[in-house]
């Protein structure tokens, strides 16, 4: 599977375009099947379907664990780092990990969750995160991560958007030097929803939590009275293996369906290229499996691929902003892959964090998430990368499942802030405003993918409308990223950001109309308006214009409630960065917001505001200007 030489990367490349069905059963032949498949590729983008593996059978626990048994089972597949560098880390084999698994996955049967059930799974990076996500593969359940630090209207969104029966938590988090509610978030949440029968509770802080009789049961308790052998529920290759909410930018956020069977080709056969896994790597991605990069890439692509995967549960700077090399150092990491907004942090603090670590197991760097500028690209690579490790800026999207364009670590001759070539079987088109595509090189539009890869979303969660407006409308007969790029003489490709009113905080996705919603709930607000803005650690910040009511007597305090709103509706990673307030906002005559005005302002560009005679009331930019932040 894995192509070792920029030849075969080429011949690679051609094959896929070539015969892309021939390719990728080449490629799935390598996993373990129970029943064959009867059709490689079913797709009609006109209508936003894709099907590979069709009549295919398997359970991707059986590839990500029991396969490896014979040959790995004492290896580590997860090492586990915990938030406190006094606390003992801890290694859990291949062999005890398919134990804990099938326990846990008995106790989800015992209590009645079954094949095609929804079940919420909301904890910290902590061991038992992995373990409920591969027992709910394991009986063919769906699961659904959401990141910890969403609020809990946020979880309850999506528990009803899924309708998921079981909820699956811990009593607390460490996060850093702070103890965060986990149970109790998930108890509001749940006076929302009704589909809940029950939620399995984990202690992780000792924090006392209120325990309802009928509902919640102890993780502790609950995986001492049942059996450790739970052979693997067959899945059909199409069958939904998991559901992973994403902003987009309009409404609520959307379900993005993954399936089985491709999602589990193309997570491993990225992780394996991309990374150049050798056997015995350790593997630390640094994300959080409440994204998209935690399940690719802490989860299935590792342990698909027999390799030991670093669970991290704290954050880079705590104790101090020396811990990611400590952990490096510690359990010899040879793949770091990571986040341009955590390297710009950790270079704002200073080299003498990072000299006196032993870096020397690292063979490989990886950068995911938003752009990485120039600076960071070259500081990673210098002082963490010995300016030896490759160095693999990988784009991608909870939509494509995994990397799409990215180099093969050592392989692809690497140019700062570029993600390079596709990925053999991706083809990218670049379009213009009017749907043409711009043939040749030295040209810049929005990226499409014109032809299906098998990691490719499968439908929005209960709105398959949704999903083919949202990703194969705006073209006809493409997917459509909503992200625009370069591609330069070369035939590099260099992803320039988000052309939809998407964020990116901090490398979060981030919706302008859901954090507008949440700040139009606050007590005052009449209308409000979120643009990105450049920020030098978090990549972009969110900069808010509000009209309010009545002139704010205190606007600190009113600054600080609306943040408090935010993060009660959404959660803390959206509160807004910069808030100003404004008598009017610069719309159109037929009242549309005119974003690119605010984009500049916040900005500071004055002098590019472009035309603004189109305005309803020109006057409005002034007094912004004259406001400006
Ligand atoms: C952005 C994260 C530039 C992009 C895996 C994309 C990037 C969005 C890169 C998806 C990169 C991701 N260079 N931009 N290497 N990687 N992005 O769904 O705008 O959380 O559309 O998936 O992040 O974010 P998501």
């Amino acid at each position: 599977m894995r192509i070792q030489t920029f030849e075969q990367y080429q011949e690679a490349y051609n094959q896929s375009v070539e015969d892309p069905e021939g390719f990728w059963a080449e490629i799935a032949q390598q996993f373990t099947w129970r029943k064959p498949w009867k059709k490689v590729l079913n797709w009609n983008f006109n209508e936003g379907v894709t099907k590979w593996f069709e009549g295919g059978e398997l359970n991707i626990t059986e590839n990500a664990l029991d396969r490896h048994l014979a040959e790995r089972g004492e290896q580590s597949a997860i090492i586990w780092e915990p938030n406190d560098p006094d606390e003992r880390s801890v290694e859990i084999s291949y062999r005890v990990l398919h134990d804990r698994v099938c326990r846990f996955a008995n106790v989800l049967k015992k209590h009645g969750v079954q094949k095609g059930d929804r079940v919420c799974i909301y904890l910290p990076m902590v061991p038992e995160l992995a373990v409920a996500v591969l027992a709910c593969a394991r009986i063919g359940a769906i699961h659904s991560v959401v990141f910890g630090g969403f609020s809990a209207k946020s979880i309850a969104d999506r528990i009803n958007d899924a309708q998921c029966g079981m909820v699956i938590t811990s009593d607390g988090a460490f996060r850093g030097p702070k103890v965060i509610p986990m149970k109790e978030t998930v108890d509001d949440a749940l006076e929302q929803c009704n589909s809940v029968k029950n939620v399995i509770v984990m202690a992780r802080t000792r924090t006392p939590v209120s325990m309802l009789k009928g509902r919640d049961l102890w993780w502790e308790e609950e995986v001492k009275h049942v059996d450790s052998i739970c052979p693997a529920e067959p899945m059909n290759a199409e069958d939904p293996l998991f559901i992973l909410y994403t902003s987009g930018s309009t409404g609520k956020p959307k379900g993005v369906v993954h399936t089985c069977g491709g999602y589990m080709v193309y997570a491993t056969y990225t992780f394996t290229n991309v990374f150049q896994y050798e056997p015995g790597e350790v593997h630390f991605c640094t994300a959080d499996i409440g994204w998209i990069t935690g399940h690719s890439y802490i989860v299935y692509g590792p342990l698909c691929s027999g390799a030991t995967s670093l669970i991290f549960e704290g954050v880079p700077t705590f104790p101090d902003a020396s811990r990611y090399w400590k952990i490096v150092e510690k359990h010899k990491v040879n793949i770091l892959y990571t986040a341009p907004t955590a390297i710009r942090s950790l270079m704002g603090y200073g080299l003498h964090f990072v000299k006196d670590h032993d870096l020397s197991s690292l063979t490989k760097l990886g950068s995911v998430g938003e752009p990485i500028n120039q600076e960071a690209w070259h500081w990673f690579k210098i002082n963490i990368g010995r300016n030896i490790c490759p160095l693999v800026d990988t784009w991608w999207q909870t939509e494509t499942g995994g990397i799409m364009i990215a180099p093969l670590a050592g392989i692809t001759p690497e140019k700062p802030s570029f993600a390079t070539l596709p990925l053999p079987g991706v083809q990218p088109v670049l379009v213009d405003e009017n749907g043409n595509v711009l043939e040749g090189n030295g040209v810049s539009g929005n990226l499409c993918i014109k032809f299906p890869w098998p990691g490719i979303i499968r439908t929005i969660y209960g709105d398959q409308l949704r999903n083919k407006q949202t990703y194969f409308s705006t073209y006809e007969g493409m997917y459509f990223t909503g992200d625009g790029c370069l591609r330069d003489e070369d035939g590099y490709y260099r992803i320039t950001g988000r052309v939809d009113d998407v964020l990116n905080v901090s490398g979060h996705r981030i919706g302008t109309a859901e954090v507008e919603n949440a700040i139009n709930m606050h007590l005052g607000v009449v209308e409000s308006a979120i643009v990105g803005y450049p920020h030098d650690i978090k990549g972009q910040g969110i900069y808010a214009f509000i009209i309010t009511d009545q002139k704010p007597e205190d606007p600190e305090m009113f600054r600080k409630g609306i943040a408090a709103t935010v993060s009660r509706i959404i959660g803390p990673i959206a509160k807004p960065d910069k808030i100003q307030f404004v008598s009017g906002l610069p719309k159109t005559r037929s009242g549309k917001i005119m974003r690119r005005i605010l984009r500049k302002i916040s900005e500071g560009q004055f002098d590019s505001l472009g035309d603004t005679s189109t305005l309803l009331d020109p006057a409005v930019v002034e007094e912004i200007k004259e406001g400006a932040l």
